[in-house]
């Protein structure tokens, strides 16, 4: 039996579907990592392009881009395919998988750490592409051996020649499935094709008339000293509720009753004050549009878009969602800030229960699923408590200089390490 890269190899979906392709240009809708997709494309650009350059999906590595090496390996509807030579455009309502979309995938999970014991990647360039060869040949082929395990890996090249780490990465997943199989509820991403669910269409970043905002990232950008506001940590309950996106949660108690926070928190200008960084550009009713300043150490980011918020009067619970680009770093955001206040101290005091959940995509996207980033998102949420209380009493929100004005990730960095250096000593945060 030959190895399936050669019978990929020999006829590639994009074959199959190329004679359908009319136009120069097409708008392409598909599904990557159970996110539907909208964007324009021009029939030349490969799928790894296309991931790569659009949808920011780095992990996704070109070497050869011949079909040779095998590093730019996604899967197309449930096979591997050389995103290399495969168009995009052949992918019109195809389910795509990148290295990024497996977070929730316990078969992945369990090969990547198999990767790490047996020393499975040396410089990782070749890696996202072993990764998902390395899953297919799992799936398929549940007692192979060695020798077998060599002959599908072998369309796929490591410039570091780290293959025996490879390989015994594999044969050790392999006996680690027959000592302890994988639960039939976890192993939803393992099963080869995805039905794609198509509840929200993003438009490649290419084709973006508007960038949306993420009053998300707004709703983190602060940096006022956090001393009269009290908060509560709760565990994150949405964390896994979609895949890739990040869930934090949190709350901080203001001194003001109930009905007059909730004003305040409609008041879309007003909010944004409390912002350093945020600039509001436009807002109609419950729309806005902005811009927001981000300062990581070297590194400058200006986010704009547009955002939404949905008002309960009843329930007194909100949700802004939004969407936005730097088009410095060409990073994306998504992010939803859901608040639901409660009263505390028999109706003196209100609790604002707030809820991140964000997914950035692009060179940015490396920061934001750490714990350090988890512990300053904390500190901006009780930040912006601390403004709001100040806005309330009618005192001005400390104005900062056009430097300070960017929400400095650095100095919140060094805050929360600080923070944690003084717990590590047992000394009260
Ligand atoms: Fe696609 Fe080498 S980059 S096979
Ligand atoms: Fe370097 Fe494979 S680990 S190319």
């Amino acid at each position: 039996m030959l190895p399936r890269w050669i019978d990929a190899w020999r006829k590639p979906s994009a074959n199959r579907r190329i004679t359908r392709i009319v136009n120069a240009m097409s708008v392409i809708e598909l599904t990557i990592n159970d996110r539907a997709v909208r964007g324009e494309v021009e029939p030349r650009v490969h799928l790894g392009d296309f991931l790569r350059e659009t949808q920011h999906l780095t992990g996704t590595h070109l070497g050869c881009e011949h079909g040779v090496c095998g590093a730019c390996t996604v899967l197309v509807d449930g096979e591997p395919v050389r995103s290399c030579i495969t168009f995009a455009v052949a992918c019109e309502q195809q389910d795509v998988r990148t290295i990024e979309g497996f977070d929730n995938d316990e078969l992945m999970r369990r090969i990547r750490r198999s990767f790490s014991i047996h020393h499975g990647l040396q410089c990782g360039y070749c890696t996202p592409g072993m990764l998902i060869t390395a899953r297919d040949i799992v799936l398929r082929f549940p007692d192979a051996d060695e020798a077998r395990i060599r002959l599908e890996l072998s369309g796929n090249l490591c410039r570091c020649t780290g293959y025996m780490g490879i390989v015994a990465s594999i044969k050790a997943v392999l006996q680690d499935l027959k000592d302890n199989p994988i639960a039939a509820q976890d192993a939803c991403a393992a099963q080869p094709r995805h039905a794609a669910p198509r509840e929200q269409v993003v438009s490649a970043p290419a084709s973006f008339q508007t960038f949306e905002a993420t009053t998300r990232d707004a709703a983190n950008l602060t940096t006022a000293p956090a001393a009269a506001v009290t908060t509560a940590r709760t565990e994150p309950a949405a964390e896994t509720q979609r895949k890739g996106w990040t869930a934090i949660d949190d709350s901080f108690v203001v001194p003001f009753p109930l009905e007059t926070v909730w004003a305040f928190m409609g008041d879309l200008p007003s909010v944004t004050a409390c912002l350093p960084g945020a600039e509001l550009l436009d807002h109609d009713g419950d729309s806005v549009k902005g811009k927001i300043a981000i300062k990581f150490g070297p590194m400058s980011a200006n986010f704009a878009g547009a955002a939404r918020l949905e008002r309960d009067d009843a329930a007194h619970r909100a949700v802004m969602r939004g969407a936005g680009q730097d088009n410095i770093s060409r990073s994306r955001a998504n992010g939803d800030v859901t608040y639901f206040l409660s009263q505390e101290a028999g109706g003196s005091q209100t609790r604002v229960a707030v809820t991140l959940e964000y997914m950035l995509q692009g060179p940015l996207a490396q920061f934001s699923r750490s714990g350090l980033v988890k512990d300053f998102v904390r500190r901006m949420i009780a930040d912006f408590g601390t403004r709001i209380t100040a806005q309330l009493g009618g005192n001005a929100a400390p104005q900062a200089s056009a430097e300070q004005t960017k929400f400095n990730v650095g100095s919140l960095v060094w805050r929360v390490i600080w923070g944690r250096i003084r717990r590590l000593f047992g000394k009260a945060d």
